[in-house]
C-alpha cells in the first residue's frame, strides 16, 4: 500500500516514520510513504501558500494553486483515494481503518493521498474538486493535518498482512470484530505481585475456558 502525504512540513514525518513497526514495514516493502512539500508547487515568487480569507475573519487560508498542482502531480503516482484531513470530516474509527487496509492491502502504487491543512484550512474549491473523502481524527482541533495523517498511516498500516509480527496482536485489539467492537479487557505481565498489587487469579490458572470467559466479561464500552 502506498501513502502520499501533501504537507508544508514534510520533515515533521521523518522521526515517527523512521522508528519501529512503520520503519520495518517500509523496509519490507509492505508500505511506501512519500511526503511532498506543497510549497514547492507554489508559483508565487515568494513560494506563498496562504492568503487572507474572503469575507474577513481571523487567520489565513491555504490558496488553491499550489494544492491544485501538487495533487495533480501526486495523482499520477498514486491511483488511490484523495483524503483531506479536516475537523469537519467523518470521524476516523477502527472500522474505517480496517476498510481502507483491506481495500489497498495488495496494491503497490495505489493507496491514500493525504492532504494536510494548516492555518484556518484549505480553500473549499480544492476540497470539492479533489476529495474522495474528508476525515477527522476527533472532535477537537490540532494545528495542522500532519498528526492526523500520521495517525491514519499508523492505524491502517498495522492492519496490513505482515506488518505486525504476530497477526493476532491486532485481531484482538480494542474495537476489533473479535472483541465485539468493544474496548479491550485489562492486560497484565510479570511479576504476579507488584508492590502488593496482584494479577487476577484466573489469569494464572491455565484454564483457558475460564480465562476466555473473564476476558469477555471485562470488555467494556
Ligand atoms: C487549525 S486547523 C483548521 C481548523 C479550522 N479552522 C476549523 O475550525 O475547522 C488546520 C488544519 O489542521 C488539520 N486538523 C485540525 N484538526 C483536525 C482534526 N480533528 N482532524 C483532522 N484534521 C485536523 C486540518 O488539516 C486543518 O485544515
Amino acid at each position: 500500500m502506498r501513502f502520499d502525504i501533501l504537507t508544508i512540513f514534510p520533515s515533521s514525518f521523518d522521526s515517527y516514520f523512521s522508528e519501529s513497526i512503520i520503519k520495518r514495514a517500509q523496509k519490507n516493502k509492505l508500505i511506501k510513504i512519500c511526503t511532498h512539500d506543497i510549497r514547492k508547487f507554489s508559483k508565487d515568487k515568494h513560494k506563498k501558500v496562504d492568503d487572507i480569507p474572503f469575507g474577513g475573519g481571523a487567520g489565513m487560508v491555504m490558496t488553491p494553486q499550489p494544492l491544485y498542482d501538487a495533487i495533480k502531480h501526486v495523482k499520477k503516482l498514486n491511483k488511490g483515494a484523495v483524503i483531506f484531513l479536516s475537523p469537519s470530516g467523518e470521524i476516523f474509527t477502527q472500522i474505517k481503518a480496517e476498510r481502507l487496509a483491506k481495500k489497498y492491502e495488495k496494491t503497490k502504487n495505489k493507496g491514500l493521498i493525504l492532504i494536510c491543512g494548516r492555518y484556518e484550512g484549505i480553500d473549499r474549491r480544492i476540497i470539492e474538486k479533489f476529495a474522495d473523502e474528508e476525515i477527522s481524527i476527533g472532535k477537537y482541533v490540532v494545528t495542522g493535518g500532519e498528526l492526523p495523517a500520521m495517525i491514519l498511516v499508523d492505524a491502517i498500516s498495522r492492519l496490513l498482512p505482515g506488518v505486525i509480527g504476530k497477526e493476532s496482536s491486532h485481531i484482538n485489539d480494542s474495537f476489533s470484530k473479535a472483541l465485539k467492537r468493544k474496548k479491550e479487557y485489562p492486560v497484565y505481565t510479570r511479576p504476579e505481585v507488584f508492590k502488593g498489587m496482584k494479577v487476577p487469579k484466573v489469569l494464572l490458572s491455565g484454564n483457558h475456558k475460564e480465562i476466555g470467559k473473564w476476558k469477555i466479561q471485562h470488555l467494556h464500552n
